[in-house]
């Protein structure tokens, strides 16, 4: 069996040990060094030449870490990698999937282009398909997806009671319905109006009724938190308990965590697919998994 040789780049440290065991995987070394002027220097001090490997980015905050990313990429295959896979726990840009106005840059096909030009494979945990149908549509090399939701039904299943599952938007019912359905739990979906980067407007139903369920909001990503801050104030006004906020990809700009705790929400949970104090479910299985389906030829 092929064994892959996996590099962490600056920030995905978190998932070295983890992800390693669960592929059985080795561990490479590439020393990064900034310049004074902002440049990137980098050297592979774990020699790839010969082997498949794969790059784990978690590419959140995305700019200062593409330069890196796609310099490593090029060296590994200078240097005579096989293949050079992708492990990217979070998939940046993919929020801007169309070009809402003329003369937008549709940053998601963007990235998928620049991405598909130096890699040979890419795995990615619940990126934002909203009118993307999959990784297809934006990246012209295999593709695979990892899913976070039965990791995190488990983890519903385990901490919550009589949980009820509710997301701010129609692109959340991709995770809120499978969730709900693995946990047995009820859930809704509200629709929401984006007026600006901190500015979103969420209807629920008028007279929405306090239940005995706990509220749980599910939703792909925690950015500004702003999404989360007003369902949890919407939702808190209409007389529910306090709900519990639960995120793939906990981004967490600025002060987004404290925002969400000041809104009211009981508890913020999200998976370890980008590093935080609210990490509580673990994904490296879901992770392993896809990259497995996809990037482990016979030699
Ligand atoms: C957008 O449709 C996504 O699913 C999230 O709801 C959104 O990205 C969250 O962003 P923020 O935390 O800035 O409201």
């Amino acid at each position: 069996m092929t064994r892959f040789l996996l590099y962490f780049l600056p920030g995905a440290g978190h998932l070295a040990a983890p992800l390693a065991q669960e592929l059985g995987a080795d561990i490479g070394e590439i020393e990064f060094h900034k310049f004074p002027d902002g440049e990137t220097y980098l050297r592979f001090l774990t020699p790839p030449d010969g082997r498949h490997i794969a790059l784990v980015d978690c590419l959140d905050r995305p700019d200062p870490k593409l330069i890196p990313l796609l310099f490593a990429a090029m060296t590994a295959k200078d240097l005579g990698a096989k293949s050079v896979g992708l492990i990217a726990p979070y998939m940046p840009y993919f929020r801007q999937d169309i070009a809402f106005h003329r003369g937008e840059s549709i940053s998601a096909r963007h990235i998928g282009s620049l991405l598909s030009t130096h890699l040979s494979w890419v795995t990615t945990l619940d990126p934002h398909l909203h009118r993307l149908a999959g990784l297809d549509d934006v990246f012209t090399i295999p593709g695979e997806l990892a899913h976070a939701t039965a990791p995190i039904a488990q983890w519903i299943n385990t901490h919550i009671e009589s949980p009820i599952i509710y997301g701010p938007d129609e692109e959340s019912e991709q995770w809120v319905k499978s969730i709900a359905e693995a946990c047995g739990a009820p859930y809704d979906v509200f629709r929401k109006t984006r007026l600006g980067d901190r500015n979103v407007q969420i209807e629920v139903p008028p007279g929405m009724a306090a239940s005995d369920h706990t509220p749980v909001i599910i939703d792909d990503i925690i950015s500004s938190g702003t999404t989360l801050a007003t369902l949890v104030r919407t939702l808190c006004e209409s007389g529910q308990p306090r709900p519990i906020c639960c995120a793939v990809h906990g981004i967490f700009a600025e002060d987004a965590y404290e925002q969400l705790i000041a809104a009211g929400a009981a508890r913020v949970v999200t998976t370890n697919a980008l590093p935080h104090k609210t990490n509580a479910i673990d994904v490296t299985g879901a992770l392993a998994d896809a990259a497995r389906r996809i990037a482990l030829p016979e030699d």
